[in-house]
């Protein structure tokens, strides 16, 4: 593999435990990265920067790929998301977050494999909120044709590619006959003009919901606006073990954040019991992105070993304790490394 800058932002909470454990996983891959520590959120502040430091976004617009540790935002009050700034900021505007059935994860459902697509710029996530009077609030969704139209062809270019068969649209429009109407009249227009071999579905989210947890295997890549995105994420994390095991990121023109869904868990903070592995296969999502953008084929074949190493852990029956094992954080990340060792002769 060649050598790479990589952007890391540790973030809060679990943050920087489960990085730290990341780090030391692909270093011992073999992955060559040189990080570049960058701050957000409250661990900015802490440092007595603002909440969205100028030189992290310069940061990432430079080097063009970042790892980050989930951020804490404050509920109902305080600073808005540095998350959702740092998408809108850096036009990160595609969310793709892969949901799989894992060795040795038992859940309801086996062979689950779901591709959510997000748009991650606009809708309820504007964040154009007001006072009308006292008593009365409101909150403006923004859809833009622009926006629309640019997710449902990155929706389907990504099918495409990945030789997915059906996307489904979930909304709302029966409700929301502007803002979602406009989501599906996009996604239509696309594959209808750009992909008509794609299968196409559209659900009205509740039922979607409905048949989701009944059987997830109705369904293939999901394309869906950011709120809904947001809240089916962690739906489909539960069909498959939880927040601990479902990666994610967050891609723009030249630009990518990797990221774990989850956010970050204040109540295990601080307890070495936090599960690595999310924000691991984001960074396998990062080496395989890394492969195609940077043309090294050496980061893929590190990816593969990476992940070959911890589907054998789980599969071996080492899990930390949201899968019902009793690893802490670095004992699980211990046990890839024996396997990626094991893997590469070094034993
Ligand atoms: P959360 O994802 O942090 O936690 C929800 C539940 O899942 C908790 O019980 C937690 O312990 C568990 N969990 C999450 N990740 C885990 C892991 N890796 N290993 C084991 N258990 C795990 O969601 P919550 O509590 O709603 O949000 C906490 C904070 O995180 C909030 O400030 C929120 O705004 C922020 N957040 C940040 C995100 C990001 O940076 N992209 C995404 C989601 C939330």
């Amino acid at each position: 593999m060649k050598r790479h800058k990589i952007v890391l932002i540790p973030g809060d909470g679990i943050g920087p435990e489960v990085a730290d454990e990341v780090k030391r996983i692909l270093d011992s891959a073999g992955a060559k990265i040189e990080w570049v520590e960058r701050y957000a959120g409250q661990a900015a502040l802490d440092m007595g920067s603002d909440v969205m430091p100028p030189e992290t976004l310069e940061a990432i617009e430079h080097i063009g790929v970042a790892l980050k540790g989930p951020c804490t935002t404050p509920v109902g009050k305080g600073f808005s998301s540095v998350n959702v700034q740092l998408r809108k900021k850096l036009n990160l505007y595609a969310a793709v977050r892969p949901v799989r059935s894992l060795p040795g994860v038992s859940t309801r459902f086996e062979n689950v494999d779901l591709v959510i697509v997000r748009e991650n710029t606009e809708g309820l996530y504007s964040g154009i909120e007001n006072e009308v009077t006292p008593g009365v609030v409101m909150s403006m969704k923004v859809s833009t044709e622009k926006a629309c139209t640019r997710i449902a062809r990155w929706a389907f270019r990504y099918a495409t590619h990945r030789q997915r068969r059906k996307i489904t649209v979930l909304h709302k429009a029966n409700i929301m006959k502007l803002t979602d109407g406009l989501f599906i009249g996009c996604a239509q227009n696309i594959h209808k003009n750009e992909y008509p071999n794609i299968d196409y579905q559209e659900l009205i989210i509740d039922a979607g919901c409905m048949k989701i947890v009944q059987d997830p295997s109705l369904f293939d890549v999901l394309l869906l606006e950011n709120l809904y995105g947001d809240v089916i994420s962690d739906l489909c994390a539960g069909l498959v073990g939880g927040l601990g095991v479902v990666p994610g990121a967050n891609i723009g023109e030249r630009k990518a954040v990797f990221e774990a869904v989850h956010g970050s868990a204040p109540d295990i903070a601080g307890k070495g019991v936090a599960n690595p592995l999310a924000l691991l296969m984001s960074s396998v999502m990062m080496l395989n992105h890394i492969a195609d953008t940077r043309e090294d084929p050496g980061a893929r074949e590190i990816a593969h070993n990476i992940r070959k190493a911890y589907d054998k852990t789980l599969e071996d029956g080492h899990k930390t304790r949201d899968l019902g094992g009793n690893l802490g954080t670095t004992e699980f990340a211990d046990a890839i490394i024996e396997r990626l060792n094991k893997h590469a002769g070094i034993s």
